[in-house]
C-alpha cells in the first residue's frame, strides 16, 4: 500500500486504497450502461456511505441526482432489529423517479429491507442498491442488492466510512478491527 500507515486498531486491511478506487470505478461503469438515457436520483444512506457515493458518482457518465437519508436501527444494543427509524428524511419526492440506494455494508440485511419497503411505498419507476461491502454469512433476511462492491467474511470492517464508535471513517482503507475491541460491538452495529 502506497506509503499509508496502518492504524493500530486495524488488525488486517482488507482493500486498500487503490483496490477500493479500481472496483468502484468498475461499479460506476456498470451502472452507467444500466442507467443510461434515463435520469438517476442516488440516495446515500448517512454516514457510513458518504465516501462510496462521492466516489461512485464521480465515475458515473450520465445525468444523476443525489438525496441522502440518515436511518437508525431500533432495538436491543445487540441486535439489529430491523426497525428502522429515520432521523434524516429525503429531501425530495422519490415518486416515478429511478432511484439507486447507496450502502456502505449489508451486514444482517434488516436494515436494508426495511429501508428498501419504506421506499418502495412511495412509488419510485424503480429502485435498486448498491452496497460497497456485504457480508453474506452474517444475513438474516433476503435482500435483493444489484451492485456490490465487495464480499468480505463476518468480521467488523471499518474505514472509507465505515466507523466503529463513530471513529475510523477517514481510513483511506477498509481493514478489520482488532479482535479486542471487535468483541465491544459485534453485533452492535452502528449507522
Ligand atoms: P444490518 O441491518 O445488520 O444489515 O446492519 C447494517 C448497518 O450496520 C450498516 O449499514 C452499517 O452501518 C452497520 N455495520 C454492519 N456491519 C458493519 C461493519 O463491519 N463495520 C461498520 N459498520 C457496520
Ligand atoms: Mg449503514
Amino acid at each position: 500500500m502506497r506509503g499509508t500507515r496502518v492504524d493500530p486498531a486495524v488488525s488486517e486491511v482488507l482493500f486498500d486504497r487503490e483496490t477500493i478506487e479500481a472496483r468502484v470505478r468498475q461499479l460506476g461503469r456498470a451502472i452507467t450502461e444500466d442507467y443510461r438515457g434515463k435520469d438517476l436520483l442516488l440516495i446515500g444512506v448517512l454516514k457510513g456511505a458518504i465516501f462510496f457515493i462521492a466516489d461512485l458518482m464521480r465515475e458515473l457518465d450520465i445525468a444523476c441526482e443525489v438525496d441522502f437519508i440518515a436511518i437508525s436501527s431500533y432495538g436491543s444494543s445487540t441486535d439489529s432489529s430491523g426497525v428502522v427509524r429515520i432521523l434524516k428524511d429525503l429531501d425530495s419526492s422519490i415518486e416515478g423517479r429511478h432511484v439507486l440506494v447507496v450502502e456502505d455494508i449489508i451486514d444482517s440485511g434488516l436494515t436494508l429491507s426495511y429501508l428498501v419497503r419504506t421506499l418502495e411505498a412511495r412509488a419510485p419507476a424503480s429502485l435498486e442498491v448498491c452496497a460497497l461491502l456485504t457480508k453474506p454469512a452474517r444475513r438474516q433476511t433476503q435482500v435483493s442488492c444489484r451492485y456490490v462492491g465487495f464480499e468480505i467474511p463476518a468480521k467488523y470492517v471499518i474505514g472509507y466510512g465505515l466507523d466503529f464508535s463513530q471513529h475510523f471513517r477517514n481510513l483511506p482503507y477498509i481493514g478489520v478491527l482488532r479482535d479486542d475491541l471487535a468483541a465491544e460491538v459485534l453485533g452492535t452495529p452502528s449507522a
